[in-house]
């Protein structure tokens, strides 16, 4: 068998060891806040949890950070912060991750798919709009791959139908738009620290915000909506009140720590993200039947997904792509089966394949090649040479 027969059809793997898509980086840093965190009186959340939230509301420049359990927990709170109850449409794309809709639907309320602009990869305004009706409580666009939404022109909806707007920035944490951080945007934005994303704590999210009432509603909710310090508190100093249904998505000091020390590496995290991006884009840009990721807008993201998009002219479909891609031990992802697909969504919804036209065909092509801090340059001259040998097999 020649040489360069992809291992797909009878050649040798690229390499040995599987590259994921994604993954964390843990230096001696890390480990000894966590350590120290340890050592602390509080290893549930205590006061390190406090200051890693004021270093993230600090940074994305809003008066505040509330961090909970994941990324998805952070929508549950928000969209119950949002006020989100049944009966209620909020409008999303059906590009994302389950938990985007869940912002609605843990609510009582319908989530309500736009198609998207293929450009950006999420929420088109203009689809935006013919979705709007009586019933419209929210938006919750999402930052495609950490691609800026189409921010001021959703803004701009919400404003004209009095909506709430919550940013679901999980591929976002550490990008700008317009040179302020992604995240700093009306009325909510929320991030995810799972080992995959930008920065991570394990598990977790953070909701941030500038509104001093919605904040307040996150942190009680956050912690059983109780009111822990009641009228009568001052005389019977155990006396609590529960005001509603809340939960506990409390973070430990331990977690917080590991964010605090994640943070610390923001500036060499996303760096290297833009040379793995470089070269990528160098050795990708212009090959037949391959578009890189789209330019940004107004924005210097920092990247969580490096999402191509594979079609018939480079010779494989997305599945045949996609499986020859495994069969050299790079562990391409593809982000995401679109919502509408899903059983839960159709049975319990009313949606159909077909129904958003621009979303699936984005997502027939979809391929997210691995892109995280530490890979190495033989990682990515690995994903090359894979992506290289398909190509001239074909030819
Ligand atoms: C766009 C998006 N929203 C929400 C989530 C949920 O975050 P988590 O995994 O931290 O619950 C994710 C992460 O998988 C995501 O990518």
């Amino acid at each position: 068998m020649a040489e360069d027969t992809p291992a797909k059809y009878g050649g040798e793997p690229i390499r040995e060891d599987v590259l994921g898509y994604g993954s964390q980086s843990i230096t001696e840093a890390e480990k000894s806040a966590v350590l120290d965190a340890l050592e602390g009186d509080y290893i549930t959340r205590g006061p390190t949890v406090e200051e890693f939230e004021e270093r993230v509301a600090e940074l994305i420049g809003v008066d505040h950070a509330v961090a909970t359990t994941s990324g998805t927990t952070a929508l549950h709170l928000a969209g119950r912060a949002a006020g989100f109850e049944e009966g209620d449409e909020v409008i999303t794309t059906p590009l994302t991750f389950v938990s985007t809709a869940h912002a609605a639907t843990y609510s009582g309320a319908t989530p309500v798919f736009a198609d998207i602009d293929p450009h950006r990869r999420t929420l088109d305004p203009e689809a935006v709009r013919e979705q709007i009706t009586d019933d419209t409580a929210g938006l919750i666009p999402m930052h495609y791959g950490g691609h800026p939404a189409d921010i001021e022109g959703l803004l701009n909806i919400a404003d004209e139908h009095d909506l709430t707007v919550i940013w679901d920035a999980c591929h976002g944490f550490g990008g700008t738009w317009r040179g302020e951080p992604l995240g700093a945007q009306r009325d909510m934005a929320m991030f995810s620290f799972h080992p995959v994303k930008n920065i991570t704590t394990g598990e977790g999210g953070m909701v941030v915000t500038d509104d001093d009432e919605i904040a307040r509603r996150l942190r009680r909710l956050r912690s059983f909506d109780m009111d822990y310090e009641p009228d009568g508190h001052e005389s019977e100093p155990w006396y609590q009140v529960v005001k509603g249904v809340g939960y506990n998505y409390n973070v430990t000091d331990i977690q917080a720590a590991l964010g605090l020390a994640q943070l610390n590496r923001l500036g060499e995290f996303k760096e290297r993200r833009d040379e793995i991006i470089a070269q990528y884009d160098e050795a990708l840009d212009g090959v037949l039947g391959i578009r890189t990721p789209p330019e940004p807008i107004e924005s210097d993201p920092m990247y969580h997904l490096y999402a191509i998009e594979v079609r018939e002219e480079f010779g494989y479909d997305r599945e045949e792509f996609v499986n020859a891609m495994h069969a050299e031990n790079i562990g391409v992802q593809v982000h995401y089966v679109p919502l509408h697909y899903h059983p839960f969504f159709q049975e319990k919804f009313g949606y159909e394949r077909g129904m958003f036209p621009e979303a699936e065909h984005v997502y027939d092509g979809l391929v997210s090649l691995p892109l995280y801090t530490e890979m190495n340059d033989d990682d990515i001259e690995d994903v090359l040479n894979a992506v290289r040998r398909l190509q001239a097999y074909h030819a």
